[in-house]
């Protein structure tokens, strides 16, 4: 058993027994190592952040756990078969999807997470950049593999922001909506993005990486001048902190149970429900495109996820990218 093992497993004794003291004696026989040993062990869990007394008769009690994307809090009651059972946690990292992305080249089970406190070359759509800074949001990516043919992997994404909103309501109790093609709003403004890319032949998707970016306790002022206006946080718009960990667990189940739904009962389940809650149906828009910009009425989403709009003109234009005001 690694040190790691070991301590992910003392932690979830200790959890199991909240406002109790668990004896080193105890845990030195569980473990088969020395009270040293597990003494170190309960160090190196205070450094992470876990608040835990100890004395010197009665052993260890948890006190409290941190707010930090660690492998054992995220693990720690997700209930999921595969997403983000497996993953990397990284105290700072260019992107996520990066490295998830180049982590697909060693082959990897579905479902595979990989999240960081800090990115420093966070990206987003269109080759702009993501701002990401330690602490304030959830940046990670997780790994999939659909069998589906790369024309369709909007369809994942889709569930993805589906995740998210019902993630919201969960944590919050209040609604946020989606923005066509990828993002979540709540109160009117961006308060996730979503990045899906993949590695993938002519015909079919090999690995999906699916970047998703949450802006949680972000105050207004952590935010760059330029997205002050456009940007929010749950932070903000609800004047409280909200657990990251326990969003990113609600998320990752929500994924788990769409993708399921998704793989069992086709697209048309999610992609009901995905225009029940989209704020970008129904109203006037104006689509830019490069240097093309569309204005008209959005009308529906098709089932290849794409934007159906009618001109002014009464002309229906099909669109698969670009950025809706
Ligand atoms: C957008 O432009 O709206 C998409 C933003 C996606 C940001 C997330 S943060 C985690 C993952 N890693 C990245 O580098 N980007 C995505």
């Amino acid at each position: 058993m690694s040190r790691i093992d070991t301590e992910e497993e003392i932690l979830e004794l200790l959890r199991k027994s909240p406002n109790k003291y668990v004896s080193g004696e105890d845990l030195s026989r569980k473990f088969k190592v020395s009270r040293t040993a597990i003494w170190k062990n309960i160090h190196s869990l205070i450094a992470q952040g876990y608040e835990i007394e100890s004395h010197t008769h009665l052993g260890y009690k948890l006190l409290s756990a941190p707010d930090i994307l660690l492998a054992a809090e995220i693990r720690n009651g997700l209930n999921t078969k595969y997403v983000g059972q497996n993953m990397y946690c990284f105290n700072e990292i260019g992107s996520t999807n990066d490295f998830a992305l180049k982590y697909t080249e060693k082959g990897v089970e579905e479902g595979f997470l990989v999240t960081a406190e800090k990115q420093t070359h966070g990206k987003g759509r269109l080759g702009r950049n993501w701002i990401s800074p330690p602490n304030l949001g959830l940046w990670f990516s997780v790994i999939l593999k659909p069998r589906i043919s790369p024309f369709h992997s909007s369809k994942i994404t889709f569930i993805s922001g589906l995740s998210v909103v019902d993630a919201v309501k969960k944590v919050t109790g209040e609604d946020a909506v989606l923005k066509w093609p990828n993002d979540v709003f709540f109160r009117g403004k961006k308060l996730c993005g979503i990045l899906t890319e993949m590695r993938a032949e002519m015909d079919v998707i090999n690995y999906l990486v699916i970047g998703m970016g949450v802006n949680v306790n972000f105050s207004r002022s952590d935010f760059p001048e330029s997205l002050k206006h456009t940007a929010t946080s749950l932070k903000i718009e609800l004047k409280q902190e909200f657990s990251r960990v326990k969003l990113l667990k609600e998320i990752l189940k929500n994924l788990e149970d769409y993708y399921e739904l998704f793989k069992r009962e086709g697209f048309d389940p999610i992609l009901n429900r995905w225009k029940d809650n989209c704020a970008t149906l129904n109203t006037r828009v104006k689509i830019t495109q490069g240097k093309d910009i569309i204005e008209g009425f959005a009308q529906d989403v098709d089932d290849d996820c794409s934007l159906l709009v009618r001109l002014d003109s009464g002309i229906i234009y099909k669109t698969v990218s670009g950025d809706v005001s």
